[in-house]
């Protein structure tokens, strides 16, 4: 007999919700270092969607979809509110910049993006991040600097600072801002005071600010439901599409991730639960997204860097450039170890591969398999980066197919050396691969299953 009370099957005519979760959601995350093709994957599911969700990170993401030869980023904005028949969420576990928001959303409709405001639900749970939690994050990285001699290099979009207030309990929520604003501006005055006794250079000109935020709010508070109920809702009413779309990614995670050099939020899978409110029996398939390579934007330890020609040509083929940062993007060889790890913290049920065309000219091809450390192999992640820094890498070589491969759409019509690259990172993984990548726009993806 099970010892789990929960295993017992329910008696006849009587219902139980464990039974009975109601729909399933599927996930999309990052398995690198972020800027993997999220954007890409999401739009691509989404055409089927009747709800994207953003669980995290807020606009220090950007992601980049491509449809119809028109090119659109998004920051804070779930990729999916381009589909005009899905609603956009973003649920409490992401930190909303709202002047960020809305010129985002104005910028986009420039480009055609039409009656976004009405299909995008903002949760009332969600934190904010204010002007000066920017202008922290910049003082922050220039003490850093000058402290240790290195910063994060992070994107100044007051990520870190505002999950901060969030962590020490004096952070300010959008229910505040649309509840009673007297209220509302006394907390924010006091939060001002706390970060001017930490950075007594911070100027905030406060009237100004207060006048700005209750403009915002207005605009703001037909977007804005309780979260919870409203994804509740969403997963136990009638048979729905609902796709999570993770920003930033595993080895950025603030638990996970190359820390203190990551991000501050859960990338892996978990904030899809706590970043939205949903049940871990909820989470269906979890796709993990990794390019063919590797690249990495701002400070850290990225053992399969290639400082040379090599990652020059990944560089510039690539265009890896951050969206949000305008940065070039540091390149290297595919690590199978980072995407091993990530995948025994999300347990990807599948892995999208993209940006297989880079490697079309290349002659020959590594990819990372294990770390050693003073000669021998290690069989996990190291947490510590001073030894992440030292491993060495045992790299498996690959002949080049140089073959142009991005008029490919099916698996067939890829050249043998290119399925054999590919077989060998989903063997090595033990994740199938799903998707293939070969160009940028919706239909550059050759779908495996
Ligand atoms: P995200 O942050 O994970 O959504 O990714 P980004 O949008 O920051 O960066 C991915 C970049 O690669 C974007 O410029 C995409 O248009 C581009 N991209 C995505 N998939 C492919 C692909 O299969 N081939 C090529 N050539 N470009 C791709
Ligand atoms: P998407 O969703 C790539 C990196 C920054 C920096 C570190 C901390 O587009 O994949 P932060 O501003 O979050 O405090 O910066 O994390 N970073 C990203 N790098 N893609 C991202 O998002 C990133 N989000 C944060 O470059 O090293
Ligand atoms: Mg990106």
């Amino acid at each position: 007999m099970s010892l789990y009370v929960n295993h017992q099957p329910a008696a006849t005519g009587q219902k139980r919700s464990r039974n009975d979760p109601g729909n399933k959601v599927t996930v999309v995350l990052g398995a690198q270092w972020g800027d993997e093709g999220k954007g890409k994957v999401v739009d691509l599911l989404a055409t089927e969607a009747d709800f994207v969700c953003r669980c995290q990170g807020g606009n220090n993401a950007g992601h980049t979809v491509v449809v119809e030869g028109k090119e659109y980023d998004f920051h804070l904005l779930p990729s999916g509110i381009i589909n005009s028949k899905s609603i956009s969420l973003i649920g409490n576990g992401v930190v909303i910049h709202l002047p960020g928001l809305f010129e985002e959303g104005d910028k986009n409709e420039k480009k055609g993006l039409k009656g976004w405001e009405k299909r995008l639900i903002v949760s009332d749970r969600a934190h904010l991040v204010f002007d000066f939690h920017q202008v922290v994050d910049g003082l922050q990285e220039t003490e850093r600097q000058a402290q240790e001699g290195k910063n994060i290099g992070t994107t100044r979009k007051g990520i870190g600072p505002a999950y901060s207030s969030k962590a020490s309990r004096t952070g300010l929520r959008v229910c505040d801002l649309l509840g009673d604003f007297k209220d509302f501006s006394m907390r924010f005055k006091n939060l001002v005071r706390q970060y001017q006794s930490m950075y007594p250079a911070l100027t905030v000109d406060v009237e100004d600010q207060l006048k700005k935020l209750k403009e915002y709010s207005e605009r703001l508070r037909p977007m804005v439901r309780d979260g919870v109920y409203y994804m509740y809702e969403a997963l136990h009413g009638s048979p729905k599409k609902i796709l999570v779309e993770g920003a930033n990614a595993a080895l950025l995670d603030i638990d996970f991730g190359t820390y203190p050099f990551v991000t501050s939020s859960n990338c892996t899978v978990g904030g899809a639960c706590t970043g939205l409110g949903i049940p871990p029996l909820n989470i269906g398939d979890v796709f993990g997204v990794s390019k063919a390579y590797t690249t990495r934007v701002g400070i850290g330890a990225f053992p399969t860097e290639q400082l040379n020609a090599v990652g020059e040509l990944l560089q510039t083929r690539g265009r890896e450039v951050g969206v949000t940062t305008g940065r070039k993007r540091r390149c290297g060889w595919l690590d199978l170890v980072i995407l091993r790890y990530a995948h025994m913290i999300n347990g990807f049920t599948a892995i999208a591969l993209t940006k297989l065309d880079i490697l079309d000219v290349m002659d020959e091809i590594k990819v990372g398999i294990a770390y050693k450390v003073n000669g021998k192999r290690i069989p996990h992640f190291p947490a510590n980066m001073d030894v992440l820094h030292k491993v060495e890498v045992e790299y498996e070589t690959f002949p080049g197919w140089k073959t142009d491969t991005s008029a490919a759409r099916k698996w067939n019509e890829l050249p043998a050396k290119a399925q054999n690259y590919i077989h060998f990172i989903e063997n090595h993984i033990g994740v199938p691969i799903k998707w293939i990548g070969v160009g940028k726009s919706r239909e550059c993806m050759i779908q495996m299953f």
